[in-house]
């Protein structure tokens, strides 16, 4: 009995042990996709890593649970995964949109969470809810299932937050990088119409620390596998 239950318990170690690192190299490979979907856009790959890990500060921040926080780490970077469904002509146009032009865009949230798929995994579970509802706005404007308020999941109110504060800091080829304080108020002016509040708010109280993190990361430009291995 004793000789079964120990054969027992390394077969699930190693069974164990397998799940992780298919989990692992399919995250991984999931995050090279979601490269290749912004590649056309410079400095993507730190921008994604970016994105984690000031998810995850933001979480804690709020009081999230470190579990639920480094998950987010791993996941909010897959947001915009489903850009790669997206024509180069639409995702590059520097003008305005047209109406066709931004219902093809506004695609890229259900592609993501197909890309991804129903998964028994958490890492990937959250990966497609934020993949999801990053588009959704707090005074229930947006896309594509116009919820609103806290019907929008934290994972997805948190990452819309970082994405855009993190977006505007970056140079793009229709505008040059913003500076924090610009892009600051920029995230205040729009607290309770596109984003949640609450996490507005504790962005701007401990601003210095996350923008501190932002900038970090730039330096030391952390790679997917710190991203996923990490605390
Ligand atoms: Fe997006
Ligand atoms: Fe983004």
């Amino acid at each position: 009995m004793l000789r079964f239950i120990a054969d027992f318990g390394h077969v699930f170690r190693e069974r164990t042990k397998a799940m992780d690192d298919l989990t692992r190299a399919h995250n991984e490979a999931l995050l090279q996709l979601c490269m290749a979907a912004e590649a056309r856009d410079d400095d993507t790959s730190v921008h994604i890593v970016r994105i984690g890990y000031l998810a995850q500060k933001l979480a804690l921040l709020l009081g999230s649970t470190p579990a639920f926080a480094s998950l987010l780490r791993r996941a909010a970077p897959m947001h915009d995964i489903g850009k790669i469904g997206t024509p180069d002509h639409v995702l590059k146009k520097a003008g305005p949109l047209t109406q066709e032009e931004r219902e093809i865009i506004q695609r890229h949230p259900q592609i993501g969470a197909e890309i991804i798929g129903k998964s028994s995994v958490p890492v990937f579970r959250m990966a497609a809810e934020v993949a999801l509802t990053h588009h959704e706005r707090f005074d229930g404007t947006g896309y594509p299932r116009r919820l609103a308020g806290e019907d929008i999941p934290l994972s997805g109110r948190i990452t819309a937050i970082v994405d855009f504060y993190d977006a505007l800091t970056m140079d793009r080829v229709y505008r040059p990088a913003m500076s924090p304080a610009t892009a600051l108020r920029m995230l205040v002016e729009q607290s309770g119409t596109a984003f949640d509040p609450v996490i507005v708010h504790t962005f701007v109280q401990h601003f210095d620390q996350l923008d501190a993190l932002r900038q970090k990361i730039t330096q030391e430009r952390p790679g997917f596998a710190d991203l996923i291995d990490g605390h």
